[in-house]
């Protein structure tokens, strides 16, 4: 039996009360081959990134095997095969048990593997691009397994093939990871910096985790689904025009020509940071993570993000995207697109 029926708030960890009225849940591709394509579901995993902002929802369709398996490639290399419902944190903790390098930089971040390409998750230094090798894609309409390479996943900052071309056209399955034995540290991130530089796997693991705890809440305590926002990219000039005025600005530039602006600095500077609108707030740690304190509403985080977007742009000239995906409104409404 694939046909489960629950409470919408346990399919987000931003936990908006939802009408929710199908969830298929799929062990095997098997039971993806049953799910009824009138509408076509919409896939997701555990929640992390989507909130449901309407009542026109879709079916929901998740994929929970987890099972994995490591083949050595060479001396030094491991290929970590995982399936995609396997939850993404409690990898990153066995392959650091494992002595594997290559996740570290990546711990605590809340959601499933199978989530993770989608928005090519990354932090401190580190995308799921570096460390990914392929992602097996189950078509709905061919009811076919296809195996992209990395390049086929067309990663970039916070997207993927998998929210363009290949939206709401499958489901992740598996992914493929490439370890090593042998260090590979990514230090170059502030607060990870302070670490020696021949520091143990464990040592930067601990330091992520720290760094994570001391500013990000935990969706099981604050409703949440992390960075709220994207970082803005502007072209160089633009980015540099704006740091001349704005000298506090944290600019960080990128290798394509464009500079990556902080989203919580401008959020900030807006002054929203700790900001409440009824039960929905700005974080007060981290301006960028919006969250629910128990009995928030749809409307009520429209609102707010309306209100972000309105004021950073007056103030700064510059655009705010959401990062995370808004589930059951039209997609211009927020500028956000739906997966
Ligand atoms: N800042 C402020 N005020 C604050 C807090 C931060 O102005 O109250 C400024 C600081 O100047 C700081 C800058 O914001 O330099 C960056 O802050 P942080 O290091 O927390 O990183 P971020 O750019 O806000 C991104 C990711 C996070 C990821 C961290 C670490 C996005 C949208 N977010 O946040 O990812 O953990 O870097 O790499 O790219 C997520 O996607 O859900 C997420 C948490």
């Amino acid at each position: 039996e694939i046909l489960v029926q629950q409470d919408g708030r346990d399919y987000s960890t931003f936990r908006l009360p939802a009408r929710l009225e199908t969830v298929y849940q799929c062990q095997h591709l098997d039971d993806l081959r049953q799910v009824p394509l009138k509408p076509w579901p919409r896939v997701q995993g555990e929640g992390s990134n989507t909130i449901f902002v309407g009542d026109e929802l879709p079916p929901l369709c998740r994929f929970v095997a987890s099972a994995k398996a490591l083949n050595q490639l060479d001396d030094d290399r491991v290929l970590l095969h995982v399936e995609a419902g396997h939850n993404w944190h409690q990898l990153v903790c066995w392959s650091v048990e494992q002595g594997l390098w290559g996740l570290e930089n990546l711990a605590l971040i809340p959601g499933s593997v199978g989530a993770a390409p989608v928005q090519n998750i990354g932090a401190y230094g580190v995308e799921l691009a570096d460390r990914c090798q392929y992602v097996d894609f189950y078509h709905w309409d061919s009811q076919q397994l296809q195996r992209l390479s990395v390049n086929e996943c067309a990663f970039a900052y916070r997207d993927s093939v998998f929210k363009h071309q290949l939206a709401g056209k499958g489901v992740i399955v598996a992914i493929g990871l490439e370890l090593t034995k042998s260090p590979r540290r990514v230090l170059s991130y502030q607060g990870l910096d302070q670490l020696a530089e021949d520091c143990s796997l464990q040592q930067v693991f601990a330091a992520v985790v720290a760094i994570r705890r001391s500013k990000l809440p935990d969706p099981d305590e604050l409703a949440n689904c992390g960075s709220f926002f994207k970082n803005p990219l502007l072209p160089a000039q633009a980015a540099q025009a704006l740091k001349i005025r704005y000298p506090g600005l944290p600019v960080f530039t990128q290798s394509d020509g464009y500079c990556k602006l902080s989203a919580a600095w401008l959020i900030d500077q807006a002054g929203f940071k700790g900001k409440k609108l009824g039960d929905i707030g700005c974080y007060s740690r981290q301006p960028l993570v919006l969250v629910n304190y128990g009995a928030g509403t749809a409307s009520q985080l429209l609102q707010l993000i309306a209100a972000i977007q309105l004021q950073v742009q007056a103030r700064f000239g510059v655009a705010l995207e959401p990062e995370v995906q808004l589930v059951g409104m039209l997609a211009q409404t927020a500028g956000a697109t739906q997966a």
